[in-house]
C-alpha cells in the first residue's frame, strides 16, 4: 500500500475507535485530506432514534470546515468489518459540497485497497451551479 494512503487509513481506524454504534454495531472511521495536507477524521455516532445518525465522513468533513478548510485532496473511509465499505449516498453529495469530481476516495476490502473517484460515486450531483442555473 502507498504509505501516505497507509497513514490516511491508520487515522480513519483511529477515529473509528471512538465510533458510537451501540444499534449497527458497525464502527466506521474516516479520514478527510486537506489541500494544505492535515487530516480531519470522524466516525459515526448513532442514536437511539435511529434516523438522525451522523456518519463518519460528515463527521470528518465538519470537523474540517468548521476550522475553514474548504479544499480536500483524498478522503480514507473505513469499517470494522475491512468490508470495503464505500461512502452512502448521503455522504457522497455532502463531499460533493466541497469536493472536485477527481476527489480519490479510498475503500479497505481486507488488504486490498479500492480506489474511486467522488465523481464515480456521484456522477452529476447537485451542485450551486445547478441551483443558480434555476434563479
Ligand atoms: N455509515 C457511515 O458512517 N458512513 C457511511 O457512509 C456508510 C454508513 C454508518 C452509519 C451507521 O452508523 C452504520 O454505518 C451502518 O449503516
Ligand atoms: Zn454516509
Amino acid at each position: 500500500m502507498d504509505e501516505e494512503v497507509a497513514d490516511l487509513f491508520e487515522a480513519a481506524e483511529t477515529a473509528m475507535e471512538s465510533a458510537h454504534v451501540p444499534y449497527s454495531e458497525y464502527p466506521v472511521g474516516a479520514a478527510l485530506e486537506t489541500a494544505d495536507g492535515e487530516v480531519f477524521v470522524g466516525c459515526n455516532v448513532e442514536n437511539a432514534n435511529y434516523s438522525n445518525s451522523l456518519h463518519a465522513e460528515e463527521v470528518a468533513v465538519g470537523e474540517a470546515v468548521k476550522r475553514g478548510h474548504t479544499a480536500f485532496s483524498r478522503l480514507a473511509v473505513v469499517s470494522a468489518a475491512r468490508d470495503g465499505v464505500t461512502p452512502c449516498g448521503m455522504c457522497r453529495q455532502t463531499l460533493a459540497e466541497f469536493c472536485a469530481e477527481s476527489l480519490p476516495v479510498f475503500c479497505l476490502d481486507g488488504e486490498t485497497v479500492v480506489e474511486y473517484s467522488l465523481g464515480e460515486l456521484l456522477p452529476a450531483a447537485i451542485s450551486e451551479e445547478t441551483l443558480s442555473d434555476s434563479r
